[in-house]
């Protein structure tokens, strides 16, 4: 067998979790292969990534066969997504071994700042480890390795938000983008590992922000996604970002730019471009944001809110700023003023010391939200939160049948939620043609709803008015009329 049929069964038979792999520009003389897990920061940092060596004379590919560097671009969330992450590197390590002992092998991302130098000197499984904040230093760190050494740098910033690299948006389906408009986080939840892998939060320059989105629209993207841990901070002072909102001057007050003035000004840029950002922190969501969405109809009406808990007892744990009371008040002060925003969670089942009772708790906010969406995990303790130092006491066995219960719940709200558009009208975006048949297109409603549609004519990126007829828990299916 031919090496590179080797490798592709290789590669065949260890497929597996989310992968991005950044499509094939052929620009460059030297090949890199990015792989992306996790969050959608990860995959919004992969494109900037490219961005970054594209100018060193790099392509990107997604054959393995050819690649020169293979950058994994990792999370450290839940023990799972590390664990998914070390085969990833042992396979990698074993096709250079094997095939191409010149190939580099790289972790970026947030392992790579959780481990630092443990990754060379304990697995020996990489040449490079680069923090979140350190992908200008690439091209020098290459160079490093190329001398025969190996390096790392995982130094973490309190300014960098790459606000001037134009992140090259291969991976995109050319309608829909997504454009960071803050890094890191100072929320301190104490299960969470990322402000510790991702550093103190920091938010990019709004020029930046709307010069980006603005090329986006001008180059037919249709719907943008700002993304930040947690966009409802989001804070720019007229001369420069600034830490402390207490410590600046009242003429920088007066200056500042919060969110919901930068969710206007995205809004502005044209209304036939969509908005969504994600994620809202509960403690930071002000009623001027919710007074934006509603205002723009090109906002969209859907909001990720994650509540990780239903029990005011848990949340204090979690460190979380609110409790079911103000979380259920926030609920209540967006239906009020958009009746039908779609609204999704995130949900940890057993966190430290979460009894029968806190679990009902969860359930029966549940029942009152009734959910659009949900992401349900199991509490997974991160070496060195401050979580870690109280006691992981749930067993694994009752965090299964919680986690089970919420998600059987989850898939009940959602179907409900769908069941309620059927009869309606709702305009779509069109994303694309749809995996499963080619005489049909999928788009999204405002609600972030997938609709699965005739053709009819069309073309991606254009808005079409669809009646729909049916659905499942997960997808709307209509006509355009
Ligand atoms: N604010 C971030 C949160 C990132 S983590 C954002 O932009 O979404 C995403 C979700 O993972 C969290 O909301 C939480 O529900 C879950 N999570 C985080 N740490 C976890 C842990 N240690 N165990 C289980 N789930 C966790
Ligand atoms: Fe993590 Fe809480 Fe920030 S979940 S990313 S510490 S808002």
């Amino acid at each position: 067998m031919k090496t590179e049929e080797l490798i592709e069964k290789k590669i065949d038979k260890n497929k597996q979790g989310e992968v991005l792999q950044l499509s094939k520009n052929n620009k460059g003389n030297r090949n890199i292969y990015i792989e992306s897990y996790g969050c959608q920061m990860n995959f919004s940092d992969s494109e900037i990534v490219a961005s970054i060596l594209s100018k060193e004379g790099f392509s990107t590919t997604k054959d393995i066969t050819i690649a020169d560097i293979v950058f994994v671009n990792t999370c450290s969330i839940r023990e799972k997504a590390e664990l998914t992450v070390r085969r990833r590197l042992e396979f990698y390590n074993s096709i250079k071994k094997e095939q191409n002992p010149k190939m580099i092998v790289g972790v970026l991302g947030c392992m790579a700042e959780r481990l630092k130098e443990k990754f060379l000197q304990e697995e020996k499984l990489v040449d490079i480890v680069v923090g979140p904040d350190a992908y200008r230093d690439l091209p020098n760190l290459i160079k490093t390795v190329e001398d025969g050494k190996k390096a790392v740098n995982v130094i973490l910033s309190l300014e960098e938000t790459y606000a001037d690299v134009s992140p090259i948006r291969i991976a995109s389906n050319g309608i829909t983008a997504f454009v960071s408009i803050t890094r890191g986080c100072d929320n301190m939840c104490t299960f969470c590992v990322v402000p510790f892998t991702r550093g103190r939060e920091r938010s990019r320059d709004p020029e930046s922000i709307i010069k980006e989105c603005s090329e986006l629209f001008n180059n037919g993207y249709r719907e943008i996604t700002l993304l930040g841990q947690n966009v409802d901070s989001y804070l720019w002072y007229g001369g420069g970002p600034k830490k402390s909102y207490k410590k600046a001057s009242t003429k920088e007050k007066k200056n500042s730019i919060k969110f919901a003035k930068l969710l206007e000004k995205v809004a502005k840029i044209d209304p036939r471009l969509r908005i969504r950002f994600s994620t809202s922190n509960p403690q930071d969501m002000s009623i001027d944001v919710i007074e934006t969405i509603k205002k723009y109809k090109n906002i969209c009406k859907y909001i990720h809110l994650p509540v990780q808990s239903g029990s005011s007892k848990i949340l204090k744990l979690m460190n979380r700023g609110y409790n079911r009371q103000e979380y259920i008040e926030l609920i209540n002060n967006i239906k009020q003023r958009i009746p039908d925003c779609a609204i999704s969670m995130d949900i940890i089942a057993g966190f430290c010391s979460e009894n029968e009772n806190d679990h009902q708790e969860t359930l029966s906010l549940m029942d009152y939200v009734k959910y659009d969406f949900g992401y349900m995990f199991k509490y997974s303790e991160r070496p060195n939160t401050p979580a870690a130092r109280m006691q992981d006491n749930v067993t694994e066995q009752t965090k299964q049948k919680r986690l089970a219960e919420i998600i059987a719940k989850q898939q009940e709200h959602a179907f409900l939620r769908m069941k309620e558009k059927i009869g309606i009208t709702l305009e779509v975006l069109i994303e694309g043609v749809s995996k499963r048949s080619n005489k049909h297109f999928y788009g999204r409603t405002t609600y972030n709803s997938v609709v699965i549609f005739e053709k009819k004519g069309y073309k991606p990126g254009d808005y079409v008015m669809v009646k729909i007829e049916d659905c499942t828990s997960a997808t709307l299916k209509g006509k355009i009329i």
